[in-house]
């Protein structure tokens, strides 16, 4: 059982009750292992496991059956922590599906939230029926990859007039529905810090800034566990694909002599 609860979460929101929110990505059972026995507050299933673990170009083929496999050998290792598992995309484009498919990888990975990308009108009815049902939800605007073919890329949001203008009624459209936190993946970091001091729920920002409620990142990219440089927001705080690499390589040597 999480020691963590949407209702605490909220509450991290009031500035002196606590330290920022820390998320990390997880996607594997050994890891949850080891992230369940320190001090993160939330473990973010997402379907960035479509780059970092399936080599996919984007998060678009990530389907449900992925989800719910990573997600349930996450939460097998992370038994006291809040883990939130991501919707892949398609699995909410209408209000039917979306019912039926987030009962299903909720049921079936026992996470304690789901997160879906957006705040079209649909998307907030969803939010609003979801959570009626017991399901907390958590929101995700700005940069929004499961439309990446739609935005035409990966850069930063709310630069502009309209686009601010935008994201603040997205943010708070997803607090009336029901999100009890909203992702900022790549928002300017003035908006960023306009919409978190907007809201009552908090922020979690990716490349958005330090003026956020809290800050999520995707593991790999921390530990540099990839081939490639991580995005340019995140200083990787070790080198365990060269150090990998380094160990295996002493092993065939000495295996050899
Ligand atoms: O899929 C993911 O890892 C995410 C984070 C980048 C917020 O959505």
């Amino acid at each position: 059982m999480s020691i963590l609860n949407t209702r605490k979460i909220r509450k991290s929101k009031l500035k002196n009750e606590s330290r920022p929110l820390q998320m990390l990505t997880c996607y594997d059972y050994q890891t949850a292992c080891l992230l369940n026995e320190t001090d993160l507050d939330l473990i973010l299933v997402g379907d960035s496991l479509g780059n970092v673990i399936l080599g996919y170009e984007n998060t678009v083929q990530v389907t449900l059956n992925d989800m719910i496999t990573f997600a349930s050998a996450v939460k097998r290792g992370a038994k006291d922590k809040f883990v939130i598992a991501d919707l892949p995309f398609g699995t909410y484009a209408t209000m039917e599906s979306a019912v039926e498919n987030s009962i299903e990888l909720f049921q079936k990975s026992n996470v304690e939230a789901l997160k879906l990308e957006g705040a079209t009108e649909l998307h907030t009815s969803i939010i609003k029926r979801l959570t009626e049902t017991g399901i907390p939800v958590m929101g995700h605007i700005g940069l929004t990859p499961q439309s990446v073919h739609q935005l035409g890329g990966y850069y930063t949001h709310g630069k502009k007039e309209e686009d601010i203008d935008r994201l603040i009624l997205s943010a708070k459209n997803l607090q009336v529905a029901g999100a009890f936190a909203i992702v900022l993946e790549c928002v300017d970091k003035e908006t960023s810090a306009k919409i978190t001091e907007l809201l009552d729920i908090p922020t979690i920002g990716i490349g958005s800034g330090k003026e956020v409620d809290g800050q999520v990142l995707v593991i790999n990219d921390l530990l540099k566990l990839g081939p490639t440089m991580p995005p340019s927001f995140c200083k990787p705080i070790a080198n365990l694909y060269d150090e990998k690499k380094k160990l295996i390589e002493s092993y065939l040597t000495n295996n050899h002599e």
